[in-house]
């Protein structure tokens, strides 16, 4: 990779955003440096170690840091002079109320003003509620007047899991500005992205902030409502899988986020559709639909465990449940808000006792879980249990050996709550077997 020294890039946050971000852009050759507050971090992505499951991560920082373009710090005084862009990746949690807590967005603000230096862009890649760039605006021009800077929103749509390759080959980018220079700046930033490039969106400020979570709540929507009619396809004797497929060929819906299971997890759907709720009533609109979508999704994490329950003939009190998967989604060890643990809690609480796999994730289950077994995989998983509950769907579960997960447990019964396998395959061992919206 050509080293490109016309822009300079700082990231303040080095999470999955931040570092993706970092890591990228200096992949396509500009100088970059991830500022993170966390010391450990830093020191280990220094070291080539990577803080997150994130496929392809590794060899990317490796090069880049090898290739002299890739800083990792967390002085960010030493980071800022002469950068062009910087971008905020930091947090944006859910606060008590269910709005978006700003804090470490308005503390990296507060940072970044007094160390700019010649006319620097400020784009806030964090999902920040409407009005958050005039509000970092406003705090960085009170702290330093004289400054020559312009506040971007360019909101971030990678999955995790898919990080790279989401961030290298998007669908689209939003810039959301009304300064001339700071458009100028970031269409250069993103020119090198592919041969034909993606459809680079400018609108200003306040659109691009709605814009993130609009796509987010919509993407939620369409989760909760193929989920509903999984639902209405078990209660009328329909299967939901040929049905999503039907419906998704009309281009006009689109196959994508039709799959469903046991409700949507994730650092960003659960936290963002309340963000959005919050954003509504601040400003006096309805949001009837999201906050539907929000109610039916929680509801549906509550109850999957009775879905169990059921298979089991009404009752797991003293039964040995074996859980394969607890992350909130395959290949990421990422557990926040993770269906699979109301799962296990209601089991547990129905007087079950569990056993865990997760090929990544269950040191960031630890913490979150008491009185699991955690194994060594699917069979170990398996032995002696009296049901497998699929929960999260791993490639390392997409073709069990049955007769061996049969032989080792005290009762032949799975419930595919990713709908993994076609149920004639699986029953075919003998298993009673449950899926998710097919007879
Ligand atoms: P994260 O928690 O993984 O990372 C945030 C990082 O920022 C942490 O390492 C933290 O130490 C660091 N940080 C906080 N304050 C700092 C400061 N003042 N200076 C330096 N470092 C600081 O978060 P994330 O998942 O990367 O999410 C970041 C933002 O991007 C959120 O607003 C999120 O909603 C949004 N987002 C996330 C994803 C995703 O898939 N995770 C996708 C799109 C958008
Ligand atoms: C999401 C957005 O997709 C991404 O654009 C945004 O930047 C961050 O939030 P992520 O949370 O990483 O990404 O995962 P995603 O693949 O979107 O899945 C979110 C949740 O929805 C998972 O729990 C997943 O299992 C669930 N899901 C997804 C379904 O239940 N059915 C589907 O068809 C798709």
């Amino acid at each position: 990779m050509t080293r490109r020294r016309d822009l300079k890039i700082t990231t303040i946050g080095a999470g999955y955003v931040g570092l993706v971000t970092g890591v990228c852009f200096s992949d396509f050759g500009y100088d970059v440096t991830c500022v993170d507050k966390n010391a450990r971090k830093i020191e280990q992505l220094n070291a080539g170690e990577m803080p997150i499951f994130e496929d392809g991560l590794e060899a990317l920082v490796k090069r880049n840091l090898r290739e002299g373009r890739l800083y990792f710090t967390t002085d960010l005084a030493a980071a800022m002079p002469d950068t062009d862009v910087v971008f905020i990746g930091v947090g944006t949690p859910q606060a008590e109320d269910g709005s978006a807590d700003l804090q470490y967005v308005m503390a990296a603000a507060r940072e970044l003003a007094p160390l700019l230096d010649g006319f620097t862009v400020i784009a806030i890649k964090s999902t920040v509620p409407v009005g958050t760039g005039d509000k970092v605006e406003a705090l960085i021009r009170e702290i330093a007047p004289e400054a020559d800077f312009a506040v971007v929103s360019n909101p971030e749509f990678l999955r995790e899991g898919a990080a790279i390759s989401d961030f290298k080959d998007p669908d689209r980018v939003i810039i959301g500005t009304n300064n001339d220079k700071a458009r100028d700046v970031m269409a250069r930033l993103y020119r090198p992205f592919s041969a034909l490039g993606p459809p680079i969106v400018f609108t200003d400020r306040r659109t691009s902030e709605l814009l993130k979570y609009a796509a987010n709540a919509f993407l939620a929507t369409k989760i909760s409502f193929i989920n509903e009619i999984a639902d209405l396809c078990e209660a009328v004797g329909a299967n939901v899988t040929d049905l999503a497929f039907g419906m998704g060929l009309d281009d006009r819906i689109g196959s994508k986020y039709l799959a469903p299971g046991p409700g949507y997890g994730g650092s960003c759907f659960p936290k963002d559709t309340l963000a959005l709720l919050d954003i509504a009533e601040k400003a006096g609109a309805q949001a009837r639909i999201v906050e539907q979508v929000v109610n039916v999704n929680d509801t549906r994490k509550r109850s999957m465990a009775s879905k169990v329950i059921d298979l089991c003939g009404g009752s797991v009190s003293g039964m040995t449940v074996a859980m394969l998967g607890l992350a909130f989604k395959p290949d990421t060890d990422d557990v926040r808000e993770t269906p699979a643990f109301p799962i296990i809690e209601n089991l547990q609480r129905a007087g079950a006792t569990v056993r865990a796999f997760d090929p990544a994730a269950m040191a960031e289950s630890k913490p979150h879980l008491t009185d699991v077994t955690y194994c060594s995989d699917a069979y170990d998983c398996a032995a002696g249990a009296d049901v497998i509950v699929l929960a999260t769907e791993w490639s390392h579960f997409a073709a069990l050996d049955f007769h061996r997960l049969g032989e080792q447990m005290a009762a032949k019964r799975f419930a595919d709550l990713r709908n993994v396998y076609r149920p004639e395959d699986v029953r075919r061992y003998g298993f009673e077997y449950v899926s998710i919206g097919r007879p």
